[in-house]
């Protein structure tokens, strides 16, 4: 028995696939790989990646921002016991006075207002077209001027409001100042205070941040400002889920935050932390600041409310170009003015990693590079399939309608034949065999049943 399986040795790697389909195998091979590769780019894709690009350029149109002057003030001591003495109600008097045992609306009576600290500002009115002469008109007359206070600093914001019409042509500006500002440093312990910010952001006081510039009264008086700015750009929907703050809120994620935390430091110390810019008039007027609150607490939970990233951010940085002493300025005045920014200004724009036509060019070369299949190959194979399709549907048609005259002609025969022998039934009599001797395999298709499937 062993002798004779010895004899027939059946190798069954021989009878395996391998062997007896040789073209099966490596097709599997290949679809395999095509698809694992294929759905790897299609993970990828999905995922919605994106990098960042960044774009430096000379803005050829820039639109006017929201610009706020401030000054640091500091309060005697006199006026603020004066202050405290001649409210109707008595408190208690600390160690130590300062503004901070203030209230918001008694540090707003006590400090200079709009006119007597802006003595005078004035904005270009090149609002319709670059080659139109422009005018400078009042800043007031752009938009309501916005007041906020800190115990130590009072801000006054132009320009605030979305819908600023303002925008300047670097042509029509290389020269020329689109602002011009007078203050009255009188008022300040020394210095003053410029803030370059969107326009539909409060000013927020922050200690060393770029958006500001701090005019030092004691050696100029006259001095030239521009700003520079960086665009932060998200993609929507799928690519991050960042939010228009702006359409949904009508306030921005930075103005929502303050004010989220704002609420919560009050509700909590029935206070206002010391180093914030508070909007005056405030119906918690009769808040004062208080020193050492805890912010960050705040600011975290605040953050994880609104923790959507806004869609697009501007940030900017007030640059003073010049500075100098002008002998003809009056005494306790300082000259500002704003010029074009000449300058690079950065966009920083998150995109696609994947381009859609890119990405099809990819999934399309890894299929044709596994499995031969390109648009001609898929072209060819439709035209080939489609006309055959077409010339086989053309036939039959052609086959049908042949039969169709020949059954008539049969027919008629039939007819002229019912004349002249009106007593044969046509059932009994069915074709003559003529018919049949030609068209055999017509034999069971045609009968005397009416109408006649021909296909
Ligand atoms: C700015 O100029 C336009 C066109 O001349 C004018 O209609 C508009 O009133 C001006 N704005 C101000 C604030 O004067
Ligand atoms: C600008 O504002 C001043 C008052 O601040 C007002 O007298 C003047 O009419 C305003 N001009 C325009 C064009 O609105
Ligand atoms: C958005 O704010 C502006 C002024 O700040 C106001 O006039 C407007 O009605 C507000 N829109 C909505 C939808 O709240
Ligand atoms: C502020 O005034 C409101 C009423 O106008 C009063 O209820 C509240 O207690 C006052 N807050 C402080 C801190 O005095
Ligand atoms: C500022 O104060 C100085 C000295 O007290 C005074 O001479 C000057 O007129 C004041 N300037 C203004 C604009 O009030
Ligand atoms: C021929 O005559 C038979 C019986 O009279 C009838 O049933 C049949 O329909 C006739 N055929 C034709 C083609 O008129």
């Amino acid at each position: 028995m062993m002798a004779a399986s010895l004899k027939k040795p059946s190798n069954p790697l021989t009878k395996s696939l391998i062997f007896t389909h040789d073209k099966l195998v490596p097709i599997i091979i290949c679809i395999i790989g095509a698809t694992t590769q294929v759905s790897t780019l299609f993970t990828l894709y999905f995922s919605w990646p994106t990098t960042t690009v960044i774009e430096l350029y000379r803005p050829n149109v820039i639109n006017l921002p929201s610009i706020s002057l401030c000054f640091v003030y500091k309060l005697s001591k006199d006026v603020i016991l004066e202050t405290i003495f001649s409210r109707d109600t008595l408190s208690d008097i600390g160690q130590e006075i300062s503004s901070l045992d203030l209230t918001l609306d008694e540090l707003d009576h006590l400090t200079a207002d709009l006119h007597n600290f802006v003595e005078s500002c004035k904005v270009a009115n090149a609002s319709i077209d670059a080659n139109q002469l422009f005018n400078m008109v009042d800043c007031e007359n752009v938009s309501q001027v916005k007041v906020a206070l800190a115990p130590f600093l009072k801000c006054f914001t132009f320009f605030a409001g979305k819908h600023n019409p303002y925008e300047y042509y670097r042509n029509d500006f290389y020269d020329d100042y689109f602002l011009l500002a007078e203050l009255n440093a009188n008022h300040s312990s020394g210095l003053s205070l410029v803030f370059v910010h969107d326009n539909d952001e409060e000013v927020a006081f922050n200690n060393g941040s770029p958006d500001m510039a701090v005019l030092d009264k004691t050696f100029y008086n006259k001095f030239v400002l521009t700003y520079y700015t960086k665009t932060n750009s998200e993609l929507g929907f799928p690519y991050s889920n960042c939010m228009d703050y702006e359409e949904v809120h009508n306030k921005s994620r930075r103005t929502l935050i303050k004010q989220c935390m704002y609420t919560a430091i009050y509700l909590e110390y029935l206070a206002f932390p010391e180093l914030s810019l508070v909007s005056v008039p405030n119906y918690l007027s009769n808040v004062t600041f208080d020193k050492g609150i805890p912010t960050s607490k705040f600011r975290a939970a605040c953050e994880a409310i609104y923790h959507q990233p806004e869609c697009k951010t501007h940030l900017f940085e007030t640059r003073i170009l010049k500075a100098e002493f002008d002998p003809t300025i009056d005494p306790g005045i300082i000259l500002i003015k704003f010029g074009y920014p000449l300058g690079l200004q950065s966009d920083i724009m998150k995109s696609k990693k994947f381009n859609d036509i890119e990405f099809f060019c990819y999934v399309a070369s890894i299929i044709s590079l596994w499995l031969e299949v390109s648009i001609l190959s898929v072209a060819k194979f439709l035209f080939h399939n489609l006309r055959k399709l077409g010339r086989n549907i053309l036939r039959r048609r052609r086959e049908a309608a042949k039969k169709r005259a020949l059954l008539a002609r049969y027919q008629q025969k039939q007819r002229k034949m019912n004349k002249s022998k009106a007593k044969i039934s046509w059932i009994s009599n069915g074709y003559e065999r003529e018919f049949y001797l030609f068209y055999p395999k017509y034999m069971r298709s045609y009968g005397p049943v009416y109408p006649i499937n021909y296909y």
